[in-house]
């Protein structure tokens, strides 16, 4: 990493905590390396990315079930899905170590041993059937999880692209073994799509065709997507051809037939299974990275998160100019409870001066502030700044919605 990066990573880490973004797990006991936590803007900026997927991918299609299955499976499934035998990580001495986290089950001479799921994947192909024997769905049809996984990482480091905790957002979708060339294809634009929608450059994001020794144990083939972090060129999130691999191998070791039946052909049939995949945090570190700007605003220096709007944790912050004018706090503060039930994520701020009021609001990438004045009590207008030029403009408080949705 070179000196600039490093300090870019800095500061980031350093505005997380500050802003209450994301701080460091565990902190009043000196940290817990690998695991951290996420403050109030850190979890609307999460819930913001994962609504957006949920939109695009989820709600927005009819063929994409969605589920949420428990971290803790039988031991069974993991044995099955070949993780037991093959996920690992070498250690300094060459020792293969296993990054699944093992968990006690049950009491005294009772107790088993499972594990912390380290994908949401699996909860997904066990209950291929049960999807199958409610909903009755045609090929190609997905289930889709979003879901904490857990892995106990050799190193984790660089803030949150490698942690022991994480959340991802996976689909598996199900097609005939012939189809499978053509619904990678598909995948591979809709994810370059979905990365642009939630603002991220589409020169920061690279292809990486995974050559068979790279690839996970199930996949014939994969692309990582690739993101410029300051610390190297990193998979951001990935594409998979997972075979039948996982619902043939549970077929045979659970004994319950997972295949799927054409009423039309009459055919009998594994699917065979592509698989996007996303890490929400590497998502959010990636948007920051993006995000963060210094430049200079009316002599001064400022830093601020270019957010796209639909994403930033807060999406306008209303403020009256001065708070000792109970006039103007009244107004502002109708305002911002008239508004706040059409307006997502609406912040209502009278600390300090106007200046530092919209340095704080640039600072966590809020991209509108309103600004409630004395003429505002005479014509129902506001001030209405932008974030990236700073600019402001005079507007009705009837148009207020419209601009800012
Ligand atoms: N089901 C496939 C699977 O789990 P993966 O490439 O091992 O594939 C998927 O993980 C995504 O999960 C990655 O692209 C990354 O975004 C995220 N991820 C994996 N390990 C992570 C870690 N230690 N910390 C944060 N995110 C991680």
């Amino acid at each position: 990493m070179s000196k600039n990066d490093l300090n870019l990573m800095e500061k980031i880490v350093s505005l997380c905590k500050r802003r209450g973004f994301v701080f460091p797990g565990s902190e009043i006991y000196g940290g817990f390396a690998g695991f951290w936590d996420y403050g109030p803007l850190g979890v609307e900026l999460r819930h913001n990315i994962k609504q957006r997927f949920w939109d695009k991918f989820v709600s927005g299609r009819d063929e994409i079930y969605p589920i949420s299955t428990s971290i803790v499976m039988s031991p069974k499934v993991w044995e099955t899905s070949g993780h037991v035998s093959t996920f690992s990580d070498p250690l300094d001495s060459g020792e293969k170590f296993n990054t699944m986290f093992k968990t006690s089950i049950g009491a005294g001479a009772e107790a088993s041993v499972s594990y912390l799921r380290p994908e949401t994947a699996q909860g997904m192909f066990v209950n291929f059937k049960n999807i199958i024997d409610s909903f009755h769905p045609k090929l190609p049809f997905g289930l889709a999880q979003i879901g904490k996984a857990f892995r106990n990482e050799i190193s984790p480091r660089d803030f949150l692209f490698r942690s022991r905790e994480f959340e991802q957002i996976e689909i598996e979708y199900f097609v005939r073994e012939q189809d499978w060339e053509n619904t990678f294809e598909t995948w591979r634009k809709e994810m370059h799509e979905w990365v642009g929608e939630i603002g991220l450059p589409k020169n920061s994001i690279h292809e990486l065709e995974v050559s068979a020794e790279g690839r996970a144990h199930y996949s014939k083939r994969t692309i990582d997507f690739e993101f410029d972090f300051p610390f190297g060129r990193k998979e951001l999130c990935g594409l998979a051809y997972r075979t039948d691999f996982d619902l043939r191998n549970h077929s045979v070791a659970s004994g319950i037939d997972l295949q799927y039946f054409d009423e039309e052909s009459g055919e009998r049939f594994t699917p065979h299974c592509i698989e996007p995949t996303f890490g929400v945090d590497r998502t959010v570190l990636a948007i920051l990275v993006s995000a963060y700007t210094e430049d200079e605003l009316g002599g001064e220096p400022r830093t601020y998160l270019k957010l796209h709007k639909n994403i930033a944790p807060v999406r306008a912050a209303i403020f009256p100019l001065l708070k000792n004018k109970p006039e103007l706090v009244n107004k502002a503060k109708e305002l911002f409870l008239n508004l706040k039930s059409q307006i997502p994520n609406l912040a209502f701020d009278d600390n300090g001066n106007i200046g530092k009021r919209y340095r704080r609001q640039d600072e966590i990438g809020t991209p509108y502030c309103i600004t409630i004045d004395f003429d505002t009590l005479e014509d129902d207008t506001v001030t209405l700044r932008d974030r990236d030029t700073g600019e402001q403009e005079r507007i009705p408080i009837s148009d207020l919605v419209s601009k800012l949705k």
